[in-house]
């Protein structure tokens, strides 16, 4: 699928037009909760808000997957970008058993790109590793500068990907998860790529997985035009 400002517009609006009935339909359970409390008590009703959450979930992801490309760039330290990033991720992990180490090389200064969506990328593969190394499984980033690179690195001893999956796990809406949009990985790589980046993966079935995101430390964004 080739990534372009047709599919852009198309995603916004197909998630802008789904979103407008949505958010009728939840004011509306809201309504019926509040005239008729007992209807809580009915079987499945639960289940009726939390599939509109996870449809909302479902079109913020659309619409990440659809600006995935537009930067708006500015310099910063990417350290202390990972740095943070980093400690917070632990918090969100800390009541697990799952064992998370990091390591950020004290040369990597600053970078110029677009700060919440290189988070969005780093969270998004910690989330995908969290999910593989679910029980007891251990996660790692690192982060060291070769020559002009940033390379962030983040492994895990998870259930790893199949050869047959492999291939496909960069595709919109390829997902092998319950649960999944299928959308983090090809927001990952629409976002690595518009920085001039890029990211590889490797993995063994039943050993963990690796993911390897490039940077050029010196790379500038080029300004989106405001049209
Ligand atoms: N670290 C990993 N270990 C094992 N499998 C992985 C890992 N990262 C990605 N995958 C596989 O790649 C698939 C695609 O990942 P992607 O992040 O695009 O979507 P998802 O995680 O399934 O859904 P979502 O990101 O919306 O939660 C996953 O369903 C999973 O099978
Ligand atoms: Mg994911």
């Amino acid at each position: 699928m080739t990534f372009n400002q047709d599919i852009e517009f198309m995603l916004s609006k197909f998630s802008h037009e789904i979103r407008n009935p949505l958010t009728t339909l939840y004011s509306t359970v809201q309504l019926i909760e509040m005239k008729h409390p007992e209807v809580k008590e009915f079987n499945h009703w639960s289940s009726l808000s939390y599939d509109i959450e996870y449809m909302n979930q479902l079109l913020d992801e659309l619409s990440n997957f659809a600006k995935s490309e537009r930067l708006n760039p500015e310099t910063f330290d990417f350290r202390s970008f990972l740095e943070h990033l980093s400690l917070s991720f632990a918090a969100s992990i800390a009541q697990s058993e799952v064992e998370y180490t990091s390591k950020i090389d004290s040369s990597i200064t600053q970078i110029t790109g677009d700060k919440t969506k290189l988070q969005e990328v780093f969270f998004n593969l910690l989330k995908n590793a969290f999910d593989a190394a679910k029980s007891n499984g251990t996660i790692y980033l690192s982060a060291t500068l070769e020559n002009d690179d940033i390379v962030v690195i983040v492994q895990d001893t998870g259930c790893g990907i199949s050869e047959e999956q492999l291939p496909t796990i960069f595709d919109p809406f390829v997902t092998y998860k319950k649960q999944g949009t299928g959308l983090g990985l090809a927001i990952c790589d629409h976002i690595v790529k518009a920085h001039g980046g890029t990211i590889t993966v490797e993995s063994t079935e039943g050993v963990g997985t690796t993911f390897r995101v490039t940077l050029k430390a010196e790379y500038k964004c080029y300004e989106e035009s405001a049209d």
